[in-house]
């Protein structure tokens, strides 16, 4: 299967799981287990939420993680911090990793926006060195726009 199917199978998906629901963490829950049971050679698959200036791990799936991350600290605060997804090849080589599972080699954090502020990173971990690839971000990020739109359709304010 292409990537290309597999990314609009998957989008597919997680709007049946998300579209209906108000809760912001129920479908970050439901959303982490999708994402960690598709996409092939994750280890890790969460959110972390944006709360005073300060990551704080939210719903996820693999083993347990660090529950604070400053702004600005590892990849998931990079992405935060700057508002750009960050796509990391190998991250033994990205100055400031947080190794929260050994088994990691890979790594993608997407930051989610409400309101034009970043409120919370989707972060996904690979065991394979150079496991996300454009389409993967391509796919990736049409998924993030997708959890966007819910949360306005619903009318979140904040987390
Ligand atoms: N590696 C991340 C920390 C979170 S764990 O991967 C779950 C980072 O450097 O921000």
């Amino acid at each position: 299967m292409s990537k290309i199917t597999f990314y609009r199978d998957l989008y597919q998906q997680v709007e049946a799981l998300i579209s209906d629901e108000a809760d912001v963490i129920a479908n970050m829950a439901n959303v982490s287990a999708l994402l960690f049971e598709q996409l092939s050679d994750v280890n890790w698959v969460g959110f972390y939420r944006l709360l005073n200036e300060e990551l704080v791990l939210g719903p996820f799936q693999g083993k347990v993680a660090c529950i604070r991350i400053p702004l600005a600290r590892g990849v998931c605060g990079t992405a935060a911090a700057l508002n750009q997804v960050q796509r990391i090849d190998d991250v033994h080589s990205f100055d400031g990793h947080i190794a929260c599972d050994a088994r990691s080699n890979a790594e993608i954090v997407l930051p989610i926006m409400l309101n034009n502020k970043v409120i919370a990173v989707l972060d996904i971990d690979s065991i394979a060195f150079n496991r996300f690839d454009n389409e993967d971000q391509q796919g990736l990020e049409k998924i993030v726009r997708l959890f966007e739109d819910v949360m306005i359709k619903h009318g979140v304010v904040n987390l």
